[in-house]
């Protein structure tokens, strides 16, 4: 397309809006992915719409405040005088140049994809949809979903009529997937230094959507498909999926030969090249991992194909929890102690170190697990004062105090927030069972590393 063509076409028109700072951003899904972006897009000046369909997290938003840790209620009232707004009205998608879509994609209780928020979401903007606009789905999914799934119903439920333009030149909307890569907790990274690949139903959405994430990001990695993108997004963690599970089989092996993993991983590290550290846990948390390969094995089957890494990995991953629950059965039993009665605390209910968020934490199916078992359980972490009801649980617990560790039997230490004194709580515990070799550097009898 020459220059001046381009000038004049809805791409040119959007381009410019981004130079100038005045392209209208839309962001379907406030949550951990959403609202970040949202604030990443305010940062640089553009007017943002933020879209949820929950009211409280909309109230929150536009009374300034915020309802995740890591981002201070400052932040959202920056955001606000830049012109940041939140909505449940979705007629308003129709002054957006961009709508960038980051709702849930979990597994149903068969563990295959639940797209019921994608689907939502895309019967929702579909009526709305006008000519030259931007589409783009972020969620993690499965190859082949933003093409078979997305594109289908933007284009059944188009009041307009209007359809993919998928050729230079062709009139209707543009459709890209461009998978979200942050890695919660982990300041070592901006946000917008973490590359942004993009796949573009045609190549005029994909320059589209190069043009929008290339104002914010430093770098744009566009690939040749929707499907491409999607895939990049599960290689990713799967190669994380599986390596975990080769270092939580590897660290019962080790536990049996008496050898210690973590000195293990660390000294293999100090190779300059081909090899990269993992480290073994009480199992995998988090919205990502446990789950996202699931996605592909699913898409598998329909090719007839069986996905055997992923499926070996998670097995692994799975009983993790299990191997933690032995290990402590195992170290009462040597106290001349049954788990039956034993008051065990448990030290962190977040899947992760530093960050406030419960999804597929192992704590919380070790809890279930030692409560099924007769331990008296209670459970300690910074982030939840209380926890109640999930998808998956159903705990209704309240947070205890850290004085008197005496009191328990066992204290399990199943996140490893920096906030805790771990040499105070060994010297303090009665027994510590370290899932996260929280206690390195500290030699005591009373710890139990598993
Ligand atoms: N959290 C992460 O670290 C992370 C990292 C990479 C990728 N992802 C992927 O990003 C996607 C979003 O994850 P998340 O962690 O932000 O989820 P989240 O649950 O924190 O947020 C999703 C938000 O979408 C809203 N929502 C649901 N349906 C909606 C609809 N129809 N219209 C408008 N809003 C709707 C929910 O109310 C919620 O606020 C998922 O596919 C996830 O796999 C997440």
């Amino acid at each position: 397309m020459s220059a001046l063509v381009e000038a004049q076409s809805p791409i040119g028109e959007i381009k410019q809006k981004l130079e100038t700072r005045t392209a209208r951003i839309g962001i379907i899904g406030l949550g951990y992915v959403g609202l970040p972006l949202a604030l990443l897009f305010s940062e640089e000046r553009f007017p943002v719409t933020g879209f949820d369909i929950d009211p409280a997290k909309v109230e929150t938003l536009n009374g300034g405040g915020s309802y995740i840790v890591r981002i201070p209620p400052e932040e959202i009232g920056h955001a606000r005088q830049s012109g940041f707004r939140a909505t449940s009205d979705y007629s308003q998608i129709a002054a957006m140049d961009a709508v960038l879509i980051c709702v849930p994609t979990p597994l149903n209780d068969y563990h295959e994809p639940d797209l019921s928020y994608v689907t939502q979401t895309a019967k929702s903007i579909a009526p709305y949809l006008c000519e030259g606009q931007l589409v783009v789905l972020e969620s993690t999914t499965y190859p082949g979903t933003t093409e078979e799934v997305l594109v289908p119903l933007l284009e059944s439920g188009n009041d307009n009529s209007l359809r993919v333009a998928r050729s230079p030149g062709e009139r209707g909307f543009y459709v890209a997937f461009s998978p979200e890569r942050e890695d919660p907790g982990n300041d070592t990274v901006a946000r917008r230094d973490i590359p942004k690949v993009i796949g573009g139903v045609g190549s005029v959405a994909l320059d589209l959507a190069c043009a929008v994430y290339g104002s914010i990001f430093r770098r744009t990695i566009p690939v040749s498909s929707p499907a491409a993108a999607e895939m990049t997004k599960l290689l990713e963690n799967i190669y994380r999926c599986v390596n975990i599970a080769l270092v939580n089989e590897l660290k019962q092996l080790c536990q049996r030969m008496n050898i210690d993993l973590f000195e293990v991983i660390d000294a293999a590290k100090t190779k300059p090249f081909g090899f990269q550290a993992f480290y073994p846990g009480p199992g995998l948390g988090g919205h990502c991992i446990p789950i996202d390969p699931f996605y592909l094995s699913w898409k598998a089957k329909q090719f007839d194909f069986r996905t055997r890494f992923i499926e070996l990995a998670g097995e692994v991953n799975i009983a993790m929890p299990y191997y933690v629950i032995d290990r402590t059965i195992a170290a009462l039993n040597d106290r001349r102690k049954a788990l039956n009665g034993s008051k065990v605390l448990v030290l962190g209910l977040a899947y992760k170190r530093d960050i406030d968020d419960l999804r597929e934490s192992p704590s919380l199916t070790i809890i279930e697990l030692l409560r099924e078992r007769g331990a008296l359980v209670s459970y300690h972490d910074p982030f939840f004062p209380k926890v109640g009801r999930g998808r998956h649980y159903d705990l209704n617990m309240e947070c205890a105090t850290l004085s008197d560790l005496q009191q328990y039997d066992a204290v399990m230490i199943v996140t490893d927030h920096t906030t805790y004194d771990y040499p105070g709580i060994v010297r303090e515990s009665q027994l510590v069972i370290d899932t996260r070799n929280a206690t390195k550097g500290i030699a005591a009898e009373n710890i139990v590393r598993c």
